[in-house]
């Protein structure tokens, strides 16, 4: 029998999650059952478990906005779906468990080639860093945009996306031993988010105009993403890791005219046609085929060891994302 995970309260998510089994099921006309393969434990995961996430599901619930499953058996009446075919879940679908039985038309087929891992994390990050580079400032060949929290799954996707449509990108990290490493990685300019971060920032875009700020910190981190932005930049705020809330000079909105804004991948899918994201899907996919998407995994945990799963993806400092499923 699969198993999966469910929350019954809102709390603290080790002691808030357990393990059930789930009833074996059969697809009926239309429907697909699926073998979930890799699920990511992301940070608005851990925020609706403890009932902090604007959305809430009616409870028990189980916890997973995105992931990559594979198809075990197909339902009267499916076309275009065979055993084995990867498939990205359905937004909301609450993705950790190990399998269940899915709307065929919610599924999208994944392409041969793309990496499990990249497939499982494509909803969310990346998704999110396409839509705020395209979103808010027509992007420009040869144009910088600055963010905090660089080394986060959306930072990585962003640096990686503003590679693919021309952008540069300055990140700030909070440990310096990232610099290196997101340099490598293709960021053009990673600095240590600190209080020298603006006059760096100046000296390595060599005084370039920056219109477009993306902020997941908060607190002074996000004060340092606004002080980089020349007159009328736009500081789009989708995240608050640090728990801080903004603090905004009043000269940035006054002599700067600085534009505060804020997104929500979760409010995109609620306005965008289907097809739309559908085209981001394939688009996405693609530069994870070409391997575009290298995100670093902390640890594959099987959803038997949610405790200590949900533990370490609310630890700072990890080596990368932690997931749930069958390993890579
Ligand atoms: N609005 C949306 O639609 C949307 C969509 C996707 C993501 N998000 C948000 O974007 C943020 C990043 O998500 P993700 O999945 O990319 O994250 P992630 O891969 O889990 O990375 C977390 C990042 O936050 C940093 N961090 C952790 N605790 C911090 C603290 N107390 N102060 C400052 N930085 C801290 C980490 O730095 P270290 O590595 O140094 O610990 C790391 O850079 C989250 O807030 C998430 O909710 C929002």
């Amino acid at each position: 029998m699969p198993k999966a995970v469910v929350y019954r309260q809102y709390g603290v998510p080790a002691e808030t999650v357990e393990v059930v089994d789930l009833p074996a099921a059969a697809p009926g006309p239309g429907q697909v059952l699926v073998e979930n393969v890799l699920a990511p434990i992301n940070p608005a995961d851990l925020n609706t478990v403890e009932g902090k996430y604007p959305v809430r599901y009616p409870l028990p619930a189980t916890p997973g906005v995105e992931g990559v499953a594979t198809v075990a058996e197909v339902g009267p009446g499916v076309t275009g779906f065979q055993p084995g075919q990867a498939v990205l879940l359905p937004h909301g679908y609450g993705t950790w468990r190990e399998g269940g039985v899915v709307e065929a038309e919610s599924l999208f087929p994944v392409p041969e080639g793309v990496p499990y891992a990249e497939a499982a994390m494509i909803k969310i990050n990346p998704c999110t860093a396409w839509r705020m580079l395209h979103d808010f400032v027509a992007p420009q060949p040869g144009a910088w945009v600055v963010q905090n929290a660089g080394n986060s799954g959306v930072g990585r996707a962003v640096i990686a996306i503003a590679q693919k449509i021309g952008l540069r990108t300055v990140s700030l990290v909070r440990r310096p031993e990232l610099i290196e490493e997101l340099t490598a990685a293709g960021g053009d300019v990673v600095l240590l988010d600190d209080d020298n971060a603006k006059a760096e920032i100046k000296a390595r875009t060599e005084g370039a105009k920056i219109y477009l700020g993306l902020n997941s910190v908060g607190g002074e981190s996000a004060t340092r993403v606004a002080n980089a932005l020349a007159q009328g930049g736009k500081v789009i705020t989708f995240g608050a890791m640090s728990r801080q809330p903004m603090k905004i000079p009043t000269g940035l909105l006054i002599f700067k005219d600085i534009r505060f804004l804020g997104f929500w991948m979760t409010r995109w899918y609620q306005s965008a046609t289907e097809a739309d994201a559908r085209a981001m899907y394939a688009e996405l996919l693609g530069m994870a085929r070409e391997g575009a998407f290298k995100t670093p995994i902390d640890r594959v945990y099987p959803v038997t060891e949610i405790q200590e799963a949900v533990t370490r993806a609310l630890q700072g400092g990890r080596a990368g994302k932690v997931l749930l499923g069958k390993g890579l």
